[in-house]
């Protein structure tokens, strides 16, 4: 069995200049196939919201929804490292509730860290998670929490406040930092100035690993997608063959065949 991937792996993945792998996953079954592909880090995101529930974004998101996913894609993990992503305003409140959420990933999810978004402003709810003992991810540039805040999906281009953000989050504790639509050159510099790791979405090849939403890359959603993605499989197309390969076949009496019933 290979060894788990801790936080202080992807810190020696970054000294070493080995890329970090990571995507995203909701269940048991895909978290399986993730962690034997060999994938570095899976991240529970409340990209939840919108590839698995349907919603036009990720604000509804509960904390029960959450950890109830995260413990899932933790059965299925034997290798990579399971980052929980804190949902919208279950870390905003107060420290003492930011503390108490971010707990029950580790403590009935099986999680091994935490994810939040935002910079400077939530540097304090940084510390205060990390002295618990749960190390956290920030998550920078485009939020998409911050959605209505921002005037929609955009790319984020204010370098100075990026590279000031990407400190800040370092020094209060993360771990790690999401850069998300983010130009590329911002994204080399931050990854350059940090010792901590950066994963890049929508922010260019030059950070020290890549992150993608799983069914956006597996083709799983024939929605929108956003220029950044790439497709590697059309799930979608195959299941959709699939499944009217069933339909025509119990209609016109093909299935099932003696070769699937008990004699
Ligand atoms: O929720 C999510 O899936 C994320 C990734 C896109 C980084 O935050």
């Amino acid at each position: 069995m290979q060894p788990r991937v801790t936080t202080s792996t992807l810190m020696k993945m970054k000294q070493e200049g080995k890329k970090i792998t990571a995507l995203t996953a909701y269940d048991f079954p895909f978290a399986r196939m993730l962690d034997q592909a060999g994938i570095d880090m899976i991240l529970v995101g409340d990209s939840l919201g919108m590839v698995v529930q349907g919603k036009e974004n990720t604000l509804s998101v509960t904390m029960d929804e959450i950890v109830y996913h995260t413990a899932m894609v933790s059965r299925g993990c034997a290798r990579a490292l399971v980052v929980g992503d804190m949902p919208f305003m279950s870390y905003q409140g107060s420290l003492e509730a930011a503390v108490e959420n971010a707990g029950r990933f580790l403590k009935e999810a099986g999680a091994a860290a935490v994810k939040l978004e935002g910079g400077a402003d939530v540097c304090p709810v940084i510390t205060a998670v990390a002295r618990a003992g749960i190390p956290v991810q920030a998550h920078i540039g485009l939020t998409p929490q911050s959605v209505h805040q921002m005037g929609g999906f955009k790319v984020q281009r204010d370098e100075k406040r990026l590279l000031k953000d990407a400190q800040e989050v370092e020094a209060a504790g993360a771990f790690s930092v999401v850069l998300e639509g983010i130009p590329s050159p911002i994204s080399a510099k931050i990854t350059q100035t940090l010792k901590i790791p950066t994963i890049g979405i929508g922010a260019g090849p030059r950070c020290d690993g890549q992150i993608l939403v799983m069914h956006d890359m597996l083709g799983i959603n024939d929605r929108f997608l956003p220029k950044f993605v790439k497709k590697y499989a059309d799930l979608s197309a195959e299941a959709r063959k699939g499944l009217a390969a069933y339909i025509d076949e119990v209609q016109q009496g093909g299935f099932p065949s003696d070769e699937y019933a008990y004699k």
